[in-house]
């Protein structure tokens, strides 16, 4: 467990802000997700200032980790620009009134509505991923009389140390334009049209990454290409370094506090300043793009444990009133997290066990060989660093219903999402009239 000021145990119970985890459960019910509004708020001051210190800078934060209004909205009020990957993103960021120009738009394929839905909205960048892309948006905003501003994606080709699934610039990524084959040309056709106005580059390396060196080798790819296009006389005055910070997840991870994840990215801020100098550069305007970092320790689901099943010897189960419908990532990646029982928390981690959903599929686990402290049928089962890629991936697999989200903010909480309802389950159903 990575504690802090809004996340601690006291007298054997777990406490996230002010509140009880397990009064948290009594109140809004389980399974249930809690962000903390004051985590967030610090790593995103933390990252803004950090992105600011060696230059300019922008922090845009990655909604697939986690996207809701109000999460959105707190996140603007703090000065985190957003990365949109949808059209259902997009349509998100605008109901908490973002900023239309603080907005960019990724995604190796783009559907023709998305590009009409961006430019209608006035975004800030598309962040071009294709040469399909490039020629609808071209045609799309001259049709429009628009001169849009777009980054270029590319594909540094480091191989940052993660899983595999979440490796964006390998050789062979779907992501981008290689670095060392057709980004040079693809980039210079978009300089010459006159309806893309060409910014900069962008690179993302991939996710959960703790490496600082991948970062350096995707930064020194980046300016040197913005160096061969500046000696063609193409300026890109943005370098957008993606997210893809690691958190902490079990004692096999580092355990970050905001000041030093804020530390990762002034690294990544003065490794930019200093190698575009070394190229003979103007300083960039630099763009990075967390999300897991911002949100995801942030996170807490509350479960009730319910069936216990032991195998003396091989193996004991811990079953929860969630699952893969609100969090696959065992059941995606094997991804391990840490629990604690919410009431019994200054005890001891007696026990090893798997932490079970209550899908029907034998892969359905929160945790394999999870220590934990002895469980008893009706425990509230807290699980840490839930807030990336758990809400944002929730499926109502099984018909169940996704759980709702409540916010923590010192002594407040509230929903930011509400619980479906069996009704919100089958809202899109219907039945053809010659069936009924
Ligand atoms: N920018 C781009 C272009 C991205 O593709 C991503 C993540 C990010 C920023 C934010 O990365 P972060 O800071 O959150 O690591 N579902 C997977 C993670 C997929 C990440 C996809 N792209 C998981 O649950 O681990």
């Amino acid at each position: 467990m990575n504690t802090r000021k809004t996340l601690y145990v006291k007298d054997n119970d777990l406490y996230i802000g002010a509140f009880k985890a397990t009064e948290l459960a009594k109140k809004f019910g389980t399974p249930l997700y809690v962000m903390d509004a004051a985590y967030i708020r610090e790593v995103s001051d933390a990252f803004v200032a950090a992105v600011n210190k060696c230059g300019r800078g922008a922090v845009a934060f990655a909604n697939k980790a986690f996207a809701t209004v109000a999460t959105a909205k707190l996140a603007a009020a703090h000065g985190l620009w957003f990365d949109v990957v949808s059209g259902g993103e997009l349509f998100m960021v605008k109901r908490a009134g973002a900023d239309m120009k603080k907005v960019l738009f990724h995604g190796n394929n783009k559907t023709p509505r998305e590009i009409d839905e961006a430019l209608d909205a006035g975004i800030g960048f598309f962040v071009i991923d294709s040469l399909n892309e490039l020629e609808l948006l071209d045609k799309k905003a001259g049709e429009r009389g628009v001169r849009q501003d777009v980054l270029v994606r590319i594909n540094p080709g480091v191989s940052a140390h993660t899983f595999e699934a979440v490796m964006t610039a390998a050789p062979f990524s779907k992501f981008g334009f290689d670095v060392h084959g057709d980004a040079f040309d693809v980039i210079r056709d978009i300089a010459s049209r006159d309806n893309l106005n060409f910014r900069g580059l962008h690179a993302h390396i991939g996710s959960q990454i703790y490496e600082a060196s991948s970062y350096e080798k995707a930064i020194d790819i980046t300016v040197d290409l913005a160096g061969r296009l500046a000696e063609a006389g193409i300026v890109c005055d943005i370098l957008d370094m993606g997210g893809g910070y690691g958190i902490y997840y079990t004692d096999k991870d580092p355990k970050f506090t905001p000041s030093a994840y804020a530390a990762t990215v002034e690294n990544v801020a003065r490794r930019v300043a200093e190698k575009s100098a070394e190229r003979g550069l103007a300083a960039p305007f630099l763009i990075v793009e967390p999300g897991r970092s911002i949100v995801g320790e942030a996170g807490v689901t509350l479960y009730t444990v319910g069936a216990i099943k032991d195998f003396p010897g091989v193996k004991k189960y811990v079953a929860v009133d969630g699952g893969m419908f609100d969090n696959p990532r065992y059941a995606l990646y094997e991804s391990e997290y840490s629990a604690v029982i919410a009431g019994k928390a200054s005890e001891p981690a007696s026990e090893v066990v798997t932490v079970a959903g209550k899908c029907c599929e034998s892969g359905d686990l929160i945790g394999k060989d999870m220590p934990l402290q002895h469980a008893e049928t009706g425990d509230i089962l807290a699980v840490f660093s839930t807030g990336a890629y758990n809400y944002s991936m929730a499926s109502n697999y099984n018909l169940n219903a996704i759980p709702p989200v409540v916010l923590v903010d010192g002594d407040r909480a509230d929903y930011i999402v509400k619980a479906q309802t069996y009704d919100d389950l089958l809202r899109n159903n219907t039945v053809p009239e010659w069936l009924n």
